[in-house]
C-alpha cells in the first residue's frame, strides 16, 4: 500500500450532501446560474458588497444545514489508517465547506478558503464566523468598519498554501483527484505536476473531468459509493 497519498477534492465530493457543484451538464451549476464575475471577484466586492455578502450568507446557511456523506467519512478513515501505519494523507480541498472536518478529517488544506471564517481586508485577521456578514460590521480585531469579507479565494486571487501543496505533491506515492472538473487552475494542473514528479495519478469522478486524459487510471460513479469502495480496497480487512 502507498504510504503517502495526496487527495485533491472538489465540489463533487459534497454534491450528495446537497451543496451544489459549479458546472454540470444540465446547466444547473452555481456558476451557470450566477455570474462569478459579479459575485466572486475583489472588484465585485468593492463595487457591490451587499450582493457579494448576501450570496455567501446564503451558501453559509446551506452549509450549516448540510451533513457529510460517505465519501467524506471514507477519507477521514483513510487518514487514520495511513497514520496508524506510519503513512500520511495530504488532503487538499477546493471546497470551502467544512464537511471533511465534520466527518473526522484532522488535517485539511483549504486552498480556496473557508466559508465559516471571515477575514478583515484591513488587518488580515481571520476568525471563525458562522453568521452572516454585513457591510457595516466592524472588525473585532482592528476596529475598522466595512472591511470584513468571507475567507474565500476569489477569481484573480492566489489560492492558499501553495508551497505546502507543492511539497506534498513532490513527496506523494499516489495522487488522487476526487469530484473535480479540472476546469480551474492551479488545482487542475496538480495532476500534470504529479506526473512530472513521477507520481502515479488516479481520477475518481462522476464522469470524466476536462483533464481526464492526464490520469493514469480512473473510476467513475457517485463519490458516496466510489470513495468508500476505494478506501476499503486500500485499508480494509
Ligand atoms: P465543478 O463544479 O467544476 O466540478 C464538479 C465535479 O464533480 C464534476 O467533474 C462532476 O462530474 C463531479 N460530480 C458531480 N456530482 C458528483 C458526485 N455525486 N460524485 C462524484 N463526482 C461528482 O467543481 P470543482 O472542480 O470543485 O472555486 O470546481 C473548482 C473550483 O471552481 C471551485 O473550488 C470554485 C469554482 O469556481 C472558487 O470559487 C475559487
Ligand atoms: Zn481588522
Amino acid at each position: 500500500m502507498q504510504e503517502h497519498i495526496f487527495v485533491l477534492t472538489g465540489a463533487g465530493v459534497s454534491a450528495e450532501s446537497g451543496l451544489g457543484t459549479f458546472r454540470d451538464k444540465k446547466g444547473e451549476g452555481i456558476w451557470q446560474k450566477f455570474d462569478p464575475m459579479k459575485l466572486a471577484t475583489p472588484e465585485a466586492f468593492a463595487r457591490d458588497p451587499e450582493s457579494v455578502l448576501a450570496f455567501y450568507d446564503a451558501r453559509r446557511r446551506n452549509l450549516i444545514n448540510a451533513k457529510p456523506n460517505a465519501a467524506h467519512f471514507a477519507l477521514a478513515r483513510l487518514e487514520r489508517a495511513l497514520a496508524s501505519r506510519g503513512g500520511r494523507l495530504t488532503l487538499v480541498t477546493q471546497n470551502i465547506d467544512d464537511l471533511h472536518e465534520r466527518a473526522g478529517s484532522k488535517e485539511v488544506i483549504h486552498m480556496h478558503g473557508e466559508l465559516l471564517k471571515a477575514r478583515c481586508q484591513r488587518c488580515g485577521a481571520v476568525r471563525f464566523w458562522p453568521d452572516d456578514i454585513k457591510p457595516s460590521y466592524v472588525c473585532p480585531h482592528c476596529g475598522s468598519a466595512g472591511s470584513l469579507r468571507p475567507h474565500v479565494v476569489w477569481f484573480g486571487e492566489m489560492p492558499l498554501s501553495m508551497d505546502e501543496i507543492d511539497q506534498a505533491l513532490r513527496l506523494a506515492d499516489l495522487f488522487v483527484a476526487i469530484g473535480t472538473s479540472g476546469a480551474v487552475y492551479p488545482a487542475a494542473g496538480f495532476v500534470a505536476e504529479a506526473r512530472a514528479y513521477g507520481v502515479p495519478t488516479f481520477e475518481i469522478n462522476l464522469e470524466a473531468a476536462d483533464n481526464a486524459y492526464c490520469f493514469d487510471e480512473a473510476r467513475y460513479g457517485p463519490a458516496s459509493e466510489t470513495v468508500p469502495a476505494w478506501v476499503e480496497e486500500l485499508v480494509g480487512g
